[in-house]
C-alpha cells in the first residue's frame, strides 16, 4: 500500500501571466523508497513538493497520506500530521531563525510538535546531532556560523527530530559543492537504511537523483512525462525531456554504477 498518493494535481498560478505550474500530476510514494522527482528549471518540482507540503494550495485533485485524506486536515490535526511529513530546503538559512543556536532550533521543533520533556529536549538534540554527523558541542552554535553543509544536517535533523514517515528535499543539496554533496546523500542513504523513511527528492540534476533514487518522475511544463526505475530510465529515457537530461549528465551512460552482484 501506498504511503503517499498524489492524484490528478492542478495549479494554475493568477496573473497576468497564467501559469499551470501543476497540469493533472500523479506520483505514489512507498514507505522507505526514494522517488527523484528531475526535470529542467520552472517545471513545476517546487510547487508539487510546496503542494505536498500544504504550502501551495492546488486547485483540483487530492492527496493521499498514511491512507487519510492529507488535504481535508485543518488546524490541529493538521499541525499534529505534519510531524510525520517535513522537508528540506536548498537554503536552510532562510527557515532558520537567524539568532537561533543549532541545538535552538532542532529544539524548536522538539518543542512545537510537543515531543519529549523540557528537561529531556538537550539529549534528545545530542541524539539528533549525532546521528547526522554532527558532535553535541555543535548544539551551541549560532546557526549562522557553521558551513552550508554542517547546516544541511543540522535542518536534517530537524526533519528527524518528529519522526517523519517522508522527508521532501527541495533541491537540498544543489548549492553545496561536489564533496559535501556526496557526504550528505551518504548521510541520506544511510538514515533511509536505518529507519526507513520515505524520501521525495527533488533536483534538476539527473546524476544526484541517480545516487539516492530507486525510481525517478522526469516533470516538464506542469506534467510528469516519464516514471520508471532509475536505471530503466537512465539506460533508455523514453521522453525528450528524459533524454535530453541524460544527455546533459554524459558520464551517467560511460560511467554506469556496478551491477548487483551475482547470486
Ligand atoms: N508564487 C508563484 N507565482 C506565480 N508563478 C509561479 C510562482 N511559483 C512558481 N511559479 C511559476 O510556476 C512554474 C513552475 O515553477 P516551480 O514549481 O518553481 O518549478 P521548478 O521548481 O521545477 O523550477 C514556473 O513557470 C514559475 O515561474
Ligand atoms: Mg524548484
Amino acid at each position: 500500500m501506498s504511503l503517499l498518493e498524489v492524484s490528478n494535481l492542478c495549479k494554475t498560478y493568477p496573473g497576468k501571466r497564467r501559469v499551470m505550474a501543476l497540469d493533472d500530476v500523479s506520483i505514489t510514494l512507498k514507505r522507505g523508497e526514494t522517488l527523484g522527482l528531475v526535470g529542467p528549471s520552472g517545471s513545476g518540482k517546487s510547487t508539487l513538493a510546496r503542494a505536498i507540503m500544504r504550502l501551495v494550495e492546488p486547485d483540483t485533485g487530492s492527496i493521499r497520506f498514511e491512507d487519510g485524506d492529507w488535504l481535508a486536515l485543518r488546524g490541529r490535526a493538521l499541525r499534529q500530521a505534519r510531524a510525520r511529513l517535513q522537508m528540506v530546503f536548498q537554503d536552510p538559512l532562510g527557515t532558520f531563525n537567524p539568532r537561533a543556536s543549532v541545538g535552538g532550533a532542532i529544539g524548536d521543533a522538539l518543542r512545537i510538535h510537543n515531543i519529549g520533556a523540557r528537561h529531556d529536549r538537550a539529549d534528545r538534540v545530542a541524539v539528533l546531532l549525532e546521528r547526522v554527523g554532527l558532535s553535541a558541542d555543535h548544539a551551541r552554535r549560532p546557526i549562522t556560523q557553521i558551513s552550508g553543509g554542517q547546516r544541511q544536517r543540522v535542518a536534517i535533523a530537524r526533519a528527524l527530530a518528529t519522526a517523519p514517515a517522508l522527508i521532501v528535499l527541495d533541491e537540498a543539496v544543489s548549492a553545496l559543492d561536489v564533496t559535501v554533496r556526496a557526504h550528505i546523500l551518504d548521510l541520506l542513504v544511510n538514515l533511509q537504511q536505518q529507519e526507513g523513511i520515505a524520501y521525495l527528492f527533488v533536483s534538476h540534476d539527473l546524476a544526484v537523483v541517480r545516487a539516492v533514487s530507486h525510481r525517478t518522475a522526469i516533470m516538464e511544463a506542469g506534467r510528469i512525462v516519464e516514471t520508471g526505475p532509475i536505471q530503466n530510465v537512465i539506460a533508455a529515457p523514453a521522453s525528450a525531456t528524459g533524454r535530453a537530461l541524460v544527455a546533459a549528465v554524459p558520464r551517467l551512460i560511460t560511467n554506469p554504477p556496478a551491477k548487483e552482484p551475482a547470486p
